[in-house]
């Protein structure tokens, strides 16, 4: 979408960190911007700073992880603005458990708002952004545990993968009828991702808050939240890197290259896995 003035987004995850660097960035561009989060007071004041700014946005709570909130929001969206053309599928959290210390309601917490939230947020967004024919895009964030897994972060991984891996297919289908898609891939970025529990819907058990608390699942946390703290990437920055992907229909947006020989390495290994097979002639 080269020209982004005067355009409609509904950004999830909106009150903190990346989602809200996102908001402001596209607000920033001359977007009208629907803020979506389940921290209401986070959400209220993200939305008052904004409006300080002249530009057009308004807030709606909703916990993504149920599709009968998210489709509420679409329609508050569709009350407030009219139309939709950018969705950005943002709001994430960092739990899950390490293994022999996950849970169910751990891999379900994780698993519905990263994972379901995005399916849903594709399935309700894709045919308002469809109806009106401007054309329009969807942005969805992943992370670099979409595309390399890490041993201690399981239940993460596995959602993230399975964003890039609609995200990737989404692409195909919906760029004949005008509409981009794109996977955002970040690396470390300073947000309050490490304090997800903070947001942990009430109808999960409470203890899946106990397992990103303590344990193996904290130590591997404060890792995280340590080198965060010293070198994560401001996420202005990388608001503005999405803007920039909307714009010129980027695949995949990234936000540095730290990470990049591991990813190398994963398609080495993968073709490893060819190379023992080939030649061989598979009986049909
Ligand atoms: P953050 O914690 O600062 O922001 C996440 C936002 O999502 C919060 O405002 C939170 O209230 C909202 N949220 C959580 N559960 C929700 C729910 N059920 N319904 C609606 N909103 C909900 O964290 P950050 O880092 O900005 O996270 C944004 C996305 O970026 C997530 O998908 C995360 O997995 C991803 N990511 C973050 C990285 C980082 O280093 N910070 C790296 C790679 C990916």
């Amino acid at each position: 979408m080269k020209d982004l003035v005067g355009r409609t987004a509904f950004v999830t995850g909106a009150a903190s960190g990346i989602g809200l660097a996102i908001a402001t960035s596209l607000a920033q561009a001359g977007v009208k911007v629907m803020l979506c989060d389940i921290e209401e007071p986070a959400l209220a004041a993200a939305v008052a700073k904004l409006k300080q700014t002249n530009a057009d946005v308004d807030g709606v709570k909703a916990d993504v992880s149920l599709k009968s909130e998210l489709q509420a929001a679409a329609d508050a969206t569709i009350a407030r603005f009219g139309k939709v053309h950018i969705l950005v599928n943002n709001a994430g959290v960092s739990g899950g458990g390490v293994y022999r210390a996950w849970t169910d309601a751990a891999w379900n917490w994780t698993l519905d708002i990263n994972l379901m939230a995005v399916v849903w947020g594709m399935e309700i967004f894709g045919p308002l952004i469809e109806q009106h024919g401007d054309g329009g895009h969807i942005v969805s964030t992943a992370s670099l545990a979409g595309l390399v897994a890490s041993p201690n972060l399981i239940p993460y991984c596995v959602s993230k993968y399975g964003v890039v891996a609609i995200s990737e297919a989404l692409r195909v289908e919906l760029a004949p009828r005008g509409i981009g898609v794109s996977v955002l891939c970040p690396g470390v970025i300073r947000t309050q991702i490490m304090e997800s529990e903070r947001n942990l819907p009430p109808r999960f058990d409470r203890s899946v808050g106990d397992i990103v608390r303590t344990g193996p699942t904290s130590e591997r946390l404060q890792g995280l939240r340590e080198q965060m703290s010293a070198s994560g990437i401001d996420p202005a920055y990388v608001g503005e890197l999405v803007r920039e992907g909307i714009e010129n229909d980027w695949a995949y947006i990234f936000t540095d290259n730290e990470y990049e020989p591991a990813i190398e390495k994963r398609f080495t290994a993968i073709k490893a896995g060819f190379d023992h097979i080939r030649g061989r002639v598979p009986p049909r």
